[in-house]
C-alpha cells in the first residue's frame, strides 16, 4: 500500500482532475460497448429461448439460447436481445438437448410389416421430444450391406420428420461383409447389430461370426450391437410350451414361460466373454433382466468395452401383463420379465450400469397382433414407444426414483450421442451444436390415452399411466417441429446423420 501511495503516476492521477475524468469516461465507454455487443450481438437469430433452465448431462443453469441456421449460436447467462427472432419463453421450464432414440424400427418388414411408417412414427417422436432416431439397415442373405443401407435410406428420405442415422444389421457373414463393415465404419455407419437368435429367419450369428466381428471392432472402433438371447435354450423352452395343452392353459403367458431369465443371461455372459477375449467393443441392446444388467456391469468394471441399454417397457411393466385378456399385445423380443427384473433394472439405470435408454419401437396394430391366433410363437413382436420415451422416463426416474435431470439427459441424449459417434453435434447444448432442443415443463401432467397421442397405433402399452412432465416445444435443427403435442414439422425434414467410430461414455 505504501508503495502505491508513494508511487508517482498514481499520485499524479488522483491530483489531476481532467485526466481522472478522461480515464473514467473511457472505462465507462468500454464497459458499455462490451456489454452492448454481449447483449445485442451482431448475429441474427431465428429463435431465442429466454430464461429456461438449461440442463446438460453435467450441469444446470439459467440462460438464453440464440438459434440461427439450424445451430446453437449463443448461450448467454446475461441475456440475448431477440430482435426480430421468434421468442420462446422458458421461465420455469427446462431446456434439454433433444432425446436420441438409438434403437427403433420404422416400417420394418419382420413378423409382418409394422403398422407405422417413418412419417407417422417420427412425427410422434417429435411430439414426445425425440429429435434423432437410429434405425437399422438389416441385410438379407446374399444382399450387400451397401444395398440394404441404400434401400433403407431411400425408404426414409421423403418421410422422416426428424434426423436419423442407421446401424448396419449383419445377417450374412462373409469376406464381402467384413470389408463392408470396415468401409461403413469410416463412412458414417460405425455400428452393426448382430443377432444371437432368429435362426429360422436366417438372421442368427454364431460364436465364430461374433468373434470375428468383435475382433475387427478392436481395430476400427466400430461397435457391435448384440441381441443377446440364446437360440438353443429358446428353442428348447418354446418346444416345451408349444403344445395345445400349455397354450390353452397359459395363453399369451406362454411367451413369458418360454423365455426364462437364463435365455438372456447365458447369451449376455457369452457376449461379455467374447468381447473381453477379442478386446472388441459391444453394446447389449434391450436388456430385459436384472441379472443380465449385472453381468454387463461386472464385465465393464473389469475393463471390457461393453455397454448396455434398456427400454421403458422393461422398467414400467412386468410379466403380469401377459395374463391380461389382451396380453398378447405386449409381446416383444426379448419379453417383459418379472417384477424383480423391473426393480433390478431400475437400480442398474440409477447406478450407471445401464447407460442408454432407448425404446425398440416396433409398432403393430391390434389387428396385426391378433394374427397370433393363440400360438405364442406367432405374435408379431414389438410395441410403440418413441413418443413416450421422455415423459415416461421423466416420471419414473426423476419424479418417482430421485434421479437428477442431468442423469435423464445423459441416458436419453448425451450418452447415446457419445457412444454412437454424434457428439457434440447431437446430445449437447453448446455453441455450434445442432439446435435440437426440447422445452420441457416438469409440472405439466397428462394421462396416456391413445386419443391424445400422435402415434397412429390403436393401442398403447402405458395407457392410463399418469405422466408428470411433458415436452412443450420440440426444435429440430432450428425448426419448431412440435408444440404441446401438436406436430408442426414436415415430412422429409429429417437428414441423415453421419457418425464417427470410437465413441465412448
Ligand atoms: O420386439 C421387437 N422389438 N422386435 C424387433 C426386432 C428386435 O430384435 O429388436
Ligand atoms: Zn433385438
Ligand atoms: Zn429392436
Amino acid at each position: 500500500m505504501r508503495y502505491f501511495t508513494k508511487n508517482l503516476p498514481l499520485r499524479y492521477f488522483t491530483k489531476n482532475l481532467p485526466l481522472r475524468y478522461l480515464i473514467i469516461s473511457a472505462v465507462v465507454l468500454f464497459i458499455y460497448t462490451f456489454s452492448y455487443t454481449e447483449c445485442h450481438g451482431a448475429e441474427d437469430y431465428d429463435i431465442v429461448i429466454k430464461g429456461g433452465t438449461i440442463v446438460t448431462a453435467q450441469t444446470s443453469f439459467v440462460a438464453d439460447i440464440g438459434i440461427g441456421n439450424g445451430k446453437i449460436l449463443k448461450i448467454a447467462k446475461n441475456g440475448i436481445v431477440a430482435g426480430s427472432a421468434e421468442v420462446i419463453y422458458g421461465a420455469g421450464k427446462y431446456v434439454l438437448p433433444g432425446a436420441i432414440d438409438a434403437h427403433v424400427h420404422m416400417n420394418l418388414k419382420f413378423c409382418g410389416s409394422n403398422s407405422e411408417d417413418w412419417d407417422t412414427s417420427t412425427a410422434a417422436a417429435a411430439c414426445g421430444g425425440v429429435t434423432t432416431i437410429i434405425d437399422f439397415a438389416i441385410q438379407t442373405k446374399g444382399q450387400t450391406l451397401a444395398s440394404a443401407i441404400k434401400a433403407r435410406m431411400a425408404d426414409a428420405r421423403n418421410k422422416v420428420c426428424i434426423d436419423f442415422a442407421l446401424h448396419g444389421g449383419i445377417t450374412d457373414w462373409n469376406e464381402r461383409t467384413k470389408k463392408e463393415m470396415r468401409h461403413f465404419t469410416k463412412n458414417g455407419i460405425p455400428s452393426f447389430k448382430m443377432f444371437m437368435i432368429y435362426k429360422s429367419q436366417g438372421w442368427m450369428a454364431d460364436d465364430a461370426m461374433l468373434f470375428e466381428a468383435l475382433e475387427q471392432t478392436k481395430e476400427t472402433g466400430a461397435l457391435i450391437l448384440l441381441h443377446a438371447e440364446s437360440e438353443p435354450l429358446l428353442a428348447l423352452f418354446q418346444k416345451q410350451y408349444k403344445t395345445d395343452k400349455m397354450m390353452k392353459k397359459h395363453k399369451a403367458y406362454c411367451h413369458s414361460l418360454a423365455r426364462p431369465e437364463i435365455t438372456e443371461t447365458e447369451a449376455i455372459n457369452r457376449a461379455c466373454f467374447l468381447t473381453k477375449t477379442t478386446g472388441g467393443r459391444a453394446y447389449i441392446v434391450h436388456v430385459s433382466s436384472a441379472e443380465g444388467s449385472k453381468i454387463i456391469g461386472r464385465a465393464a468394471k473389469a475393463g471390457t468395452h461393453i455397454w448396455g441399454e434398456t427400454c421403458p417397457q422393461y422398467l414400467l411393466l412386468d410379466d403380469s401383463v401377459f395374463k391380461r385378456s389382451d396380453g398378447h399385445l405386449f409381446a416383444t423380443c426379448p419379453q417383459i420379465k418379472k417384477l424383480k427384473d423391473k426393480e433390478g433394472l431400475l437400480q442398474s439405470v440409477k447406478n450407471g450400469v445401464l447407460t442408454v435408454l432407448s425404446t425398440d419401437t416396433c409398432t403393430f396394430s391390434k389387428k396385426q397382433k391378433a394374427s397370433w391366433n393363440g400360438d405364442f410363437t406367432k405374435i408379431p413382436y414389438g410395441m410403440p414407444g418413441v413418443e413416450t420415451l421422455l415423459p415416461t422416463m421423466h416420471t419414473l426416474l426423476v419424479k418417482k426414483s430421485r434421479c437428477s435431470m442431468n442423469q435423464l439427459v445423459a441416458l436419453t441424449s448425451t450418452n447415446p450421442a457419445k457412444l454412437f459417434g454424434m457428439y457434440p453435434q447431437k446430445g449437447a447444448i453448446e455453441k455450434g451444436s445442432d439446435a435440437d432442443l426440447v422445452v420441457f415443463d416438469p409440472m405439466a401432467e397428462q394421462t396416456i390415452d391413445i386419443g391424445t397421442l400422435k402415434s397412429t397405433c390403436d393401442w398403447n402399452p402405458y395407457e392410463g399411466m399418469k405422466l408428470q412432465g411433458l415436452p412443450v416445444v420440440t426444435i429440430s435443427r432450428g425448426r419448431i417441429v412440435a408444440r404441446k403435442g401438436k406436430f408442426m414439422g414436415k415430412k422429409g425434414w429429417g437428414r441423415f446423420v453421419h457418425r464417427k467410430p470410437g465413441g465412448s461414455i
